[in-house]
């Protein structure tokens, strides 16, 4: 069965058409939820507005859109949830290229922030925008109609990005470079510092539309298997990807000792691992129903990308 799931993945057009008009309608409502340029130091808003548009795949919206999509959602309903989790994901990426942390200076394909801005400007902007998620998960009117499920999306976004999500792997990250990590050890660090968010893109659509237990429990195992597969292709494409296509340095973890699935495990193994990963997650789509079929493109697009 997992076979035959994974064998369709290379021919779905009408589904890569879904996931393309998603793509253009998050980058057509990401603007008007930044901050008003008038309101916010100029300074400050411009590199919070560059980072957030300086175009990423934008692919924890896309869990976002296609985990409604099973539980039958509109698009309209999830927007704010889509835009709160990448302004997070943004407010990471500026924090994790600082000089204190990986010190890239390049991302996206252009100057990362503080090299486009300045450090405390990025520090700022970064603090900036992880307000900016809770705010707009507070006012959003699709969530406000349901004090409950919305208390519990802001929950759950909190506990995604913190101390015992992605805050805390990031922690891990850093501390584990120049160590010898197994594989089981670098698997949690990925799983906190990636997985914890990706595996909530998944989960909030289901807590805003008060799903069964069942459906809840599988789009979680779904998300946590592909935010791990994600982070261990990341993993990868440093060190076989090319600059000019993921828009950041190349062998920049090896640069640092970082231990990452290759230097853990070596490339073949990587991939495999990454494969496996995929096909777990292929597979815990079985019990939703529903159309699972973005779910199923986004799975296999996690292991199997240029950037
Ligand atoms: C990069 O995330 C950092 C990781 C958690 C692996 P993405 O690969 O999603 O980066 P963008 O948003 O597309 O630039
Ligand atoms: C980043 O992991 C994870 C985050 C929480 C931002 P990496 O450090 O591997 O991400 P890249 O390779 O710089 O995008
Ligand atoms: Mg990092
Ligand atoms: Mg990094
Ligand atoms: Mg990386």
């Amino acid at each position: 069965m997992m076979k035959n799931l994974s064998h369709r993945l290379s021919e779905m057009p009408e589904t890569e058409a879904i996931i393309r008009a998603w793509q253009t309608r998050f980058e057509d409502i990401l603007p008007a939820y930044l901050p008003d340029p008038s309101k916010a130091p100029r300074c400050l808003y411009e590199a919070m507005h560059y980072s957030a548009t300086a175009g990423g795949k934008r692919i924890r919206p896309l869990f976002v859109y296609a985990s409604g999509r099973v539980l039958g959602m509109e698009e309209s309903q999830l927007d704010a949830i889509a835009v709160a989790i990448e302004f997070i994901h943004t407010y990471s990426l500026i924090h994790d290229d600082l000089p204190s942390m990986d010190d890239d200076d390049l991302r996206r394909g252009q100057p990362s922030c503080h090299r486009k801005f300045d450090e405390a400007t990025a520090i700022l902007a970064g603090d900036a925008l992880q307000a900016l998620a809770f705010e707009i998960l507070a006012t959003d009117s699709a969530l406000r109609t349901f004090p409950e499920r919305q208390t519990a999306v802001i929950l759950g976004l909190a506990r995604a990005c913190g101390a015992g999500g992605m805050a805390g792997g990031q922690v891990l990250d850093l501390a584990s470079i120049g160590a010898q990590l197994t594989q089981d050890q670098l698997e949690d660090i990925h799983a906190y510092k990636t997985g914890a968010l990706i595996q909530f893109c998944t989960v909030a659509p289901a807590i805003l539309a008060a799903a069964d237990g069942s459906r809840v429990t599988a789009l979680a195992r779904y998300g946590k298997l592909t935010g791990l597969a994600f982070q261990v292709f990341d993993d990868l494409l440093d060190v076989t990807g090319s600059s000019e296509l993921t828009g950041k340095p190349s062998q920049a973890d090896a640069a640092r000792s970082k231990p990452a699935f290759p230097s853990v495990i070596g490339v073949g193994k990587s991939l495999e691992r990454a494969t496996e990963l995929r096909d777990l997650a292929l597979a815990s789509l079985h019990p939703l129903g529903g159309d699972v079929d973005t779910l199923m493109w986004l799975a296999g697009y996690s292991v199997n990308r240029k950037r």
